[in-house]
């Protein structure tokens, strides 16, 4: 098992990053980058600190990391640098050229593994010491660019920006986006050539991610500006938790080198009190719309992302714990999983993307949460399956949550790269 998944890595390996998949996401992108890390972690300590490093060889002057780092010759990608045109702002690297937008900052925490695992202390300490300021000021254009005043919360500016591309979260704010800037026509998109078109983003859904970027692009990737204009800002769950604990991690690393953590510290509270007090409606987590102060409320497996990072306790955390066991599923003949959507939620599709098949990183986030809160067989039950999942259908971007058939992107890293973890 472990053997297969290095090589899935080993194929995937561009010389200094890992790619997500051959076809689909041939270039560096920013949380896949963390997840491979991970794996990569237990394994080859060379391997995990050249991925990161390479990751934040893109990172903007202004501390943003963005979610894509183009790699030369990587192979054709839609949109590729052209569309985002990051020259246009001050804060773009020249080289590697970039995105221009972020994904969840699950990096520090990727950071924290790979010197806690690493077997060479000394360079790992280097390591460490080498992340610490490009991490600090990552999560500081976070907690600066990304809140309003009134809100300890960050924001999102894009579905890409979620993870879940597709997620029915995104619908109603969608919705009220009219195209006219940017468009995606279907003859661009690589995506639809080498996946199965039933399982990608619709073309309105397309033409919506694209109007954004020309919106981002045409402000010049300034933060104010979009801040001002952006039709899409989201107070996303996920993002938040996963940002609290990031900044728990980067609270261990500063401490590890004796610098000043309280920063970080100050960060992380004050976001998970935000979390407690905003993103909590009717019972249960939820997304709050910024431009309409709308509650979000699709049933996507992220209303549990809190757990990974300690967020909820008491009542709170038992109400959280019994809804995460109604929303598992059976996979036929592996054992129970967290589908990306409910199959009660009117959205659910078995296969299509981030409307109801299971992601392993999904399932990594909740096995993890399930761990912190003590429940240790629940946890052991997820990682059984996630492990069988792989043995049986290969290292797919997502798998079916009944049968457990592989779909989306072919041997995807961070599923090989979080059995790693899984395994040990
Ligand atoms: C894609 O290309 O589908 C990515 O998820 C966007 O970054």
């Amino acid at each position: 098992m472990a053997e297969h998944a290095r090589q899935i890595l080993e194929g995937n390996w561009l010389g200094h990053a890992t790619r997500p998949s051959s076809l689909l996401y041939p270039h560096q992108w920013s949380w896949d980058s963390a997840f491979t890390a991970i794996g990569y972690a237990h394994q080859d300590q060379d391997r995990a600190e050249t991925e990161l490093r390479s990751l934040f060889s893109g990172q903007w002057k202004n501390g943003l990391l963005p979610h894509i780092v183009f790699v030369d010759g990587g192979g054709p990608y839609f949109p590729g640098p052209e569309v985002w045109a990051t020259e246009h702002s001050p804060n773009a690297p020249r080289r590697p050229l970039t995105s221009g937008i972020v994904q969840p900052p699950v990096h520090a925490t990727a950071v924290w593994q790979v010197y806690r695992l690493a077997r060479d202390r000394p360079r790992a300490r280097r390591f460490l010491h080498d992340m610490l300021p490009k991490l600090d000021a990552w999560h500081a254009y976070l907690h600066r660019e990304r809140t309003r005043i009134g809100s300890a919360l960050v924001e999102i500016w894009h579905p890409w920006e979620s993870g879940m591309d597709n997620s029915p979260l995104w619908d109603p704010v969608l919705a009220r986006i009219q195209p006219r800037d940017g468009t995606a026509p279907e003859h661009l998109r690589t995506d639809l050539r080498v996946a199965n078109p039933a399982e990608r983003p619709t073309a309105a859904e397309y033409d919506r991610y694209l109007h954004l970027v020309a919106l981002f692009r045409a402000h010049a990737y300034d933060d104010e500006r979009i801040r001002a204009a952006t039709p899409f800002a989201v107070r996303d769950v996920l993002f938040n938790s996963a940002l609290v604990q990031a900044d728990h991690d980067l609270t261990a690393i500063a401490r590890e080198l004796g610098k000043p953590s309280t920063k970080y510290e100050d960060w992380a509270r004050a976001t998970t009190q935000a979390v407690e007090d905003e993103l909590w409606q009717d019972g249960s987590y939820a997304d709050v719309d910024v431009v309409t102060g709308e509650v979000l409320d699709a049933s996507t497996w992220s209303r549990f992302s809190p757990l990974f990072a300690g967020i909820p306790a008491g009542d709170r955390a038992e109400h959280v714990l019994d809804q995460l066991t109604d929303a598992m599923v059976e996979v036929e003949g592996l054992g129970p999983a967290v589908p990306s959507l409910s199959r009660k939620d009117p959205s659910f599709d078995p296969a299509l993307y981030w409307r109801g098949p299971v992601w392993m990183n999904v399932n990594w986030f909740i096995y993890h949460g399930l761990r912190r809160y003590g429940r240790h067989d629940a946890a052991a039950s997820l990682r059984t399956t996630m492990i069988e999942l792989a043995r049986k259908a290969g290292f797919s971007e997502h798998y079916h949550p009944s049968t457990g058939h592989g779909h989306g992107g072919a041997e995807f890293s961070w599923s090989a790269a979080l059995v790693l973890d899984l395994l040990g």
